[in-house]
Order: structure tokens, then C-alpha cells, then sequence
């Protein structure tokens, strides 16, 4: 036997202690569940490079939100698929009053009052170029899009939304929505910013989902850099200072430094987006039988919360919620 003061394994070496002294916790509360819809009825339609992950009609969202809410459940961030033919350059039909995808945040809103309901704001998933801002002569143009994005938060705001989250990365645009609310006397929406947002490869599938991907070019004149983490923080200054409630970083996985430093430098909520290729990755993985995908899928969103993240934005939350209620 060997002399030794410290035993690391002593606390270890039951479940319960185990349990003891584990550090960081993860709760169904913390998950916020990303959900996509389309317009019509008796849709339910998977999304071929996320299994498990459908686009909904309205009539069909509503009966998957029962049994959301009865996972326990209490937040969902919806992004509309919008056919082609309504798409234009100026992303018009975000805001139009009787388009789908407000009208079913408001009868969502209505049938579960408690649910709280997540909008994106950006222009991709209306903009017949699938860019987040306006495009004028192969240029994203930053104000002019800005413009844009307020109508879409005032729309939003006035169907019933809780929470705006501008993944568009403009400059400028935390400020400015801000602003529009408040001027429209709507000062209880809260803004979670996409700060850190990173120009990113795990976005594939969600373009897929929405079929919102850009017709020419990409989007790195306004997503960073994946090689940067200060200018993360001049983002996420930037973001706090123009009054958003929460800040985001995007993806989670290869950016949990980013999290940390996030968490570390502001006294607001941090949340992070486990992204729809992080998703697949798993996913494909378990149905191979190369991974235990319940283990990974665990393990992963531990990691985020010990990272710094307060909330996750994540396709797993139904099946996680299922496992910590065992
Ligand atoms: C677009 C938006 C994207 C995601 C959320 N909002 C994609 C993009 O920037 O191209 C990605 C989410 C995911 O991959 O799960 N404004």
C-alpha cells in the first residue's frame, strides 16, 4: 500500500455519494425545445437528416405540445417552413398579420397559456434570397434590414410571443428592437440575443428543415468566425448594453469556451443552442449502433450546463425530459 493524503475516488465510490457531490445539474426547466411548422392541416412531416424531428401543421403542433407539456416542458422556440412562392427579397409575409406562422403562435398561445413561446427573428425563412438581411446588389445591407426586423419583432410581440431571439446577427439590432417594443408599450417581451452567433457548418439540417438555404454566397459577412472568442465578447457587450435579456451562443458544442467566457463576463442568463447538426451527429451515430445515443445525448447537455449555459435550446429535450423523469 502506498501513502496517499488524497484519494480522489473516495468520493466516488457509491451512487449516493456520487450524487453528493456532483457539481452541476440538469433540470427539464432548463431546455427550451425548437419546433418547426408549416402551413396546412394534417401535416407531419420528418425531416430526413433529423430523425425524430417533424415539421407540424398547426392542428397536429397542438396535439405534439400535449404531450410536450406533459414531459414537463415549459418552452418551445418555433420557426416557420415557408413555401417558395411567398418567399420575396423584403421577407414581406413576416409580417403580415394573417400569415400562418403568427396566427399559430397566437391559437398556441391561446390553448397553453403557460407554455412560454420563443420566436427567431431573422429573414431566411421569408427572403426569396435565404439570406437573414436584405440583399442589395450581392451585399447584405445592415439598417435597411434592421427596418425589416422591427416589423417582424412588433408582429411577433402582438401574436403572443414571450421571448424575441434575433439570430440575424445585424449590428445595431438589440437597440433598436428594443426601442420599437417599448415605443409600442410592449416592455414585458424579453429579447434573448443570438451573440455568438458562429458561422457554422452544424446548421445543415435546419436548413433543410426550413429549406432556407442561402441561394448564393454564405452567411460570413455577418456569422463569426469560428476562429474567434474576443470579438464574442465585444458581440456579447455590445448586446447587453442595448438591453438584451439573455444572451445565446451558437452552436454549443465547439463553443463551450465561448459559454464559459460568456457566463463568466455578464450577470445575465447565458443560454446556448445545441444545433440541429449536433443533433444529427448523435443521432446517426446511435442508429448505427456506434454510441450509446441516450448516454452522448446526456452527457453532451451536461456539458453545456457545466460550460455555463443556464438554458438549452435543443431537438433532445423530449427525450431527455423522459429520462430525468426516471
Ligand atoms: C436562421 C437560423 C439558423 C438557425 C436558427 N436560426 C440557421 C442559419 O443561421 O442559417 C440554426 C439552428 C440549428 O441549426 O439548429 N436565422
Amino acid at each position: 500500500m502506498i501513502y496517499l493524503t488524497r484519494r480522489p475516488r473516495r468520493n466516488r465510490k457509491s451512487s449516493a455519494i456520487r450524487d453528493l457531490v456532483q457539481e452541476t445539474t440538469l433540470q427539464v426547466s432548463d431546455f427550451i425545445f425548437p419546433m418547426f411548422i408549416q402551413e396546412g392541416t394534417n401535416q407531419k412531416v420528418e425531416i430526413k437528416s433529423m430523425p425524430g424531428m417533424y415539421r407540424f401543421s398547426l392542428d397536429t403542433i397542438l396535439e405534439e405540445l400535449k404531450e410536450v407539456t406533459d414531459l414537463g416542458i415549459r418552452a418551445i422556440d418555433l420557426f416557420p417552413n415557408y413555401a417558395e412562392a411567398k418567399k420575396d427579397k423584403y421577407a414581406s409575409e413576416s409580417y403580415k398579420e394573417d400569415t400562418f406562422y403568427l396566427k399559430a403562435i397566437t391559437a398556441i398561445k391561446e390553448k397553453f397559456p403557460e407554455l412560454v413561446i420563443m420566436t427567431d427573428i431573422a429573414m431566411d425563412p421569408y427572403s426569396s434570397d435565404g439570406h437573414d438581411g436584405l440583399v442589395e446588389n450581392g451585399e447584405i445591407v445592415n439598417d435597411a434590414t434592421i427596418e425589416i426586423l422591427g416589423k417582424m419583432a412588433l408582429a411577433q410581440a402582438k401574436a403572443g410571443a414571450d421571448i424575441l431571439g434575433p439570430s440575424d446577427m445585424m449590428d445595431g439590432r438589440i437597440g433598436y428592437l428594443r426601442d420599437v417594443l417599448d415605443r409600442e408599450g410592449h416592455t414585458n417581451i424579453s429579447i434573448m440575443s443570438y451573440s455568438a452567433k458562429y458561422a457554422s457548418a452544424f446548421y445543415g439540417p435546419f436548413r433543410d428543415a426550413l429549406e432556407s438555404a442561402p441561394k448564393f454566397g454564405d452567411k460570413k459577412t455577418y456569422q463569426m468566425n469560428p476562429a474567434n472568442s474576443r470579438e464574442a465578447l465585444l458581440e456579447a457587450q455590445l448586446d447587453f448594453t442595448e438591453g438584451a435579456d439573455m444572451l445565446m451562443v451558437k452552436p454549443a458544442l465547439s463553443y463551450l469556451d465561448i459559454i464559459r467566457q460568456l457566463d463568466e463576463n455578464f450577470d445575465i442568463p447565458i443560454a446556448a443552442y445545441n444545433v440541429s447538426g449536433e443533433y444529427a451527429m448523435i443521432k446517426a451515430a446511435a442508429l448505427n449502433g456506434w454510441l450509446d445515443g441516450d448516454r452522448a445525448m446526456m452527457e453532451v447537455l451536461m456539458s453545456i450546463r457545466r460550460a455555463g449555459a443556464k438554458c438549452i435550446l435543443t431537438y433532445f429535450a423530449k427525450e431527455a425530459a423522459v429520462i430525468l423523469d426516471k
